[in-house]
This record gives C-alpha cells, structure tokens and sequence, in this order.
C-alpha cells in the first residue's frame, strides 16, 4: 500500500482514487503523520500531495522530517516537491512567470517515473512557487519554459518530485508516471481487486462480531445496499436491516429495494412506514435547514423506537453504517453535506442505544462501492443510481413540502430519470433530479388557461459533487422530457432546464 500525506489539496483523493485505480491500496493521512505512525502501515510508497501554502510562508505544512529516513521511496507533488527539497537543503522561491494550467514539460532524464514515456509532454501546474535550488544528490530530470526543476531525482534514496499534478486527467502520461512510481520505483505488488477487498470486509466482520447482532439502517441508496450486503454474506440473520421509510424517497424506490433485499434472504428486514410522521412534522416548515434538523431528529427516533421495541429480544451489539471514505477522511475537499449527516447520525444513535459501531465499507470510495457490489452480484441498475441526500425529496420541494407537492414531484422526477435511462444518458451524469418550485404560473392547455406548478430539471457532471458543471444534455431529448412531464404529470404547467455551475450555485436548491 502508499501513503499519501495531505497537505490541503483539493486533489488528494484524487491521487488516491488513481493509486488504487492502479491496484494499489492508497491511504490519506494528515500531512503531519509521524514517521513512526507511517510506518506502521508498511506503504511501499510516499506520497507528499499538493497543497494551497507556500513553504516560503511561516508555519506552512511540512511532513515529519524523519519520514526521509525511514527508506521508503517518496514522490512529491506540487507542494510536496516544494517541501521535499526545501527540507532536504534545496531553495524555493517565488515563480518569475506564475505558471497555472497547461505546459509543454522536456523531460532531461527519461528513466525512474518518466520510463518510456515522450521527452515531450503536456502537463499541469497549479503553483505560483518554484524549486530554483537543488538539494544535494538531487539532479533535474525535466524543465519547462520557465521553471528549470519542473522535476528531480535522488535516485540513490529514491526521492522524486514534481512541479505538476500527474493526478488530473489534463496532464497527459499523468497515469504513466504515477504506474512507474508504484511498480518501477516503490516494486508495489496489485493487491486491490474488489472480488478481494469483498472477501477481506466479509472476514473481518466475522472476526469482529463473533456472535452478536447486528442493525443497518437502509436509506433506500447504494451505500447502505451494499453494506447490509457485506453483513449479511458476514453473519446471515444475525443482521437485522431496518429501513425507514421516510415517504421521501423516489417513486418505487423503496419497494425496490426492499423486494430485492427480501427476494436475497434478508429474513430480517424490518421495513417502518413513517411517511405520514415525517409530513406532519415538516407541516409549515419552509426553511432548508429546519427541514434537514426534523428530518434528521425524527430518524433517529423512529430508528431508536424500533430498536427499543421490535429489536428488543436480539442480542444486538453493533450499529453498522455505510459511511464510505470521503466521508470520514478530513480535508478541505470532503465535507459534503452528506457526510455531515452521516456523522450527525454516528454520533448520537450509537451512544443513546449502547451499540458499538461497524462501518464494512470505511475504506472505500464510491466506485468502488458499486464495484464491490457488483462482485457480490447486486444489480447494476440499484448499483449505479444517483447520489441522493439524505433528507430526500424534502429539500427538492422547495419551501413547505406537503403530500401533494412531494406526489407532483415523484412523477416529474420519474418520467425525468426513466427517459435519462432509455435513452443512455443516465450513466454519462453524475446526479440528475427535477425540483418543484413553490409557486404557480399561467399557461395554455387546449382551450383553457392554466395555473400551476413550476418543475426545474437539474442535471450536473462532477467527480465529487464538490464543484459541477451541468450537463449539455441533447436539445431533442431535453424537449421530449419536458413535453412528456406536462403530458403526464398533472399540476404542472413548465419545465426548465437549470444551467448554472457549481460554484456559484449548489447541486440541490435547498
Ligand atoms: P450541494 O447541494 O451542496 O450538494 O451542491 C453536494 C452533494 O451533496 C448532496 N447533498 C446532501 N446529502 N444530506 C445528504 O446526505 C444533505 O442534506 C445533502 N445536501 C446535499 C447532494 O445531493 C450532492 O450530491
């Protein structure tokens, strides 16, 4: 496995989802790690991240010292090339030409990260400083127009440094060089298949829970499908999955999954209609953050009750989650909205029930979630659904939600995803989903004026749902979506298209 220290990049998952896009197991650690908590994990590699700072500044970031005599290989990106050679005895300084965006990279020594790769390549750079002065038993392996130590080499200790981001895509041999530090330079072995790490999740939870009970809670999304699916090829019945059914999920959504897990041998399933609950609580609330709070407090009571009453003759032990990676790593680029919630819930439900936490899927990113659920044989079709936040079509209906908004919105919604889906869109987009909007405009249907709601459809591409850039959808489809929502769907009269990025605007409305 490689560990990679951050140093406040927004790109440090990035490098991490390309390491084990590589096969390899890749682990994010604050940049002040300590050598000795390094090496702990055994990493075959280091890898220092990029990062906003400058090392000129006072108190800038800066890794352990003793991390560069531990002999383990180190890669410096960006910043961490910065650091790497400002520690080591080498000078940095500030850019004469601030270089961002894309360079025309010579390559000088064409071994190591750069075998068999162009002397001419296009790369990426994001930093106004730049290395003027080599540490000894340093040597520069590749220049551009107006940085000399675009990179360098000690080959000797095995340090290597880059001015660019070989993570982004811009970057053209980005994956080469990354390969050739793994398995050229570090001698990583591949170790990170997903039918593997399925088999490792699945003895680890034995181990861990013996012969105690187990309750999951489902919300309907594909985190917490495949969690429960990892438990139950863990410990079979002794999971008991408790699905809450909020009354704001998707059309069909819920009898979906719950058919599936059913039909699967998921005996214990506990499915709790709360719908008509959630709605009168959220009665005359409009604004987004109360919504999110009722929501959040009403789940976990509902959840609390059944654990308290039906669960009540299990010897439950643990409370098991489907917190994934990006939720639980800290950095400047993860705090999702999502993973708030999910926090929210981890830390109150397991202390008022006494229940130790599982979290099975931890470690993974969100492809590889699906991945993994493709190696236990779930559907595609439930595997690769969109990102869907927790309070549901609650902060798609923009202001107060009631039964008729949320029955208004389902539709417009289904008819949007089902056309996405035939026509071969869907899996091009990140996240894609109708809003209605709480106020009534004037059309013209047949003879007659009408006066009803208006429908937004949003659909975004994104890597992390960070930032979004919404999607050039093709006109002709965009236009039989639109005409088949005011065809089927009454109570509204009006479909746009939202085209705004993100930033400024957010993915939802609310
Ligand atoms: P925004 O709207 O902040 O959304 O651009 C970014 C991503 O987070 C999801 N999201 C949420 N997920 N609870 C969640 O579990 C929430 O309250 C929430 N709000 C937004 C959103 O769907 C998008 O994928």
């Amino acid at each position: 496995m490689v560990i990679i220290l951050n140093f406040g990049s927004q790109f440090a998952h990035l490098i991490a989802r390309r390491v084990r896009d590589l096969g390899i197991k890749a682990e994010i650690l604050r940049f002040g790690a300590t050598a000795d908590e390094i090496k702990k994990f055994n990493p075959a590699g280091i890898i220092l991240s990029g990062g906003p700072a400058s090392v000129r500044e006072k108190g800038s970031p800066r890794p352990d010292k003793n991390i560069f005599t531990l002999g383990i290989p180190v890669l410096g990106i960006c910043y961490g090339h910065q650091v790497m050679a400002h520690m080591l005895g080498g000078q940095v300084a500030k850019g004469r030409h601030r270089e961002f965006g894309k360079e025309a990279l010579a390559v000088t020594a064409g071994k190591n990260i750069f075998k068999g790769l162009p002397r001419r390549q296009t790369v990426w750079f994001s930093h106004g400083d730049q290395v003027v002065k080599l540490p000894v038993g340093f040597f520069g392996t590749a220049k551009t127009g107006s940085c000399r130590y675009a990179a360098f080499a000690d080959e000797k200790r095995k340090f290597f440094g880059i001015q660019f981001h070989p993570e982004v895509t811009h970057t053209e041999c980005g994956k080469k060089i990354l390969k050739n530090f793994l398995f050229s330079v570090c001698r990583a072995r591949k170790d990170w298949a997903m039918d593997s790490v399925a088999e490792g999740i699945i003895a680890d939870v034995k181990s861990e829970v013996g012969n105690a009970h187990v309750v999951v809670g489902i919300s309907g999304g594909v985190d917490s499908l495949v969690a429960a699916t990892l438990l139950h090829r863990s410990i079979g019945n002794r999971l008991h999955p408790v699905f809450v059914d909020t009354g704001l999920l998707r059309k069909g959504e819920v009898l979906q999954v719950a058919s599936y897990l059913k039909k699967h041998g998921f005996a214990r399933l506990h499915v709790i209609d709360a719908g008509a609950l959630f709605l009168k609580k959220l009665k005359g609330i409009a604004d987004p953050e109360q919504k999110r709070k009722i929501i959040g407090h009403l789940f976990i009571r509902v959840f609390e009750r059944t654990v308290r009453g039906e669960l009540k003759k299990y010897p439950i032990a643990y409370l098991a989650q489907g917190t994934i990676y990006p939720d639980r790593i800290e950095s400047a680029s993860t705090s999702t909205a999502a993973a708030k919630i999910k926090s929210h819930h981890n830390l109150t439900l397991p202390e008022k029930l006494g229940l130790k936490i599982l979290e099975p899927i931890k470690d993974l990113y969100k492809d590889e979630v699906r991945r993994v659920g493709l190696a236990l044989g779930l559907p595609r079709e439930l595997l690769w659904r969109h990102p869907f936040p927790g309070p549901g079509l609650a902060v798609r209906v923009i202001g107060e939600v009631t039964n008729e908004r949320l029955a208004i919105l389902r539709e417009a919604d289904a008819v949007f995803i089902n056309e996405l889906r035939t026509s071969g869109e869907y899996e091009k987009i990140w996240q894609a989903f109708a809003a209605l909007f709480p106020v009534k405009v004037v059309g013209v249907m047949g003879d007659a004026r009408t006066y009803e709601y208006v429908v937004s459809l949003r659909a975004v591409d994104s890597i992390d749902g960070m930032s979004a850039d919404w999607h050039k959808m093709p006109n002709e489809l965009l236009e039989k979506i639109a005409g088949r929502i005011i065809g089927s769907v009454r109570g509204v009269n009006r479909v746009l298209y939202d085209v705004t990025q993100k930033p400024p605007a957010t993915i939802e409305y609310e």
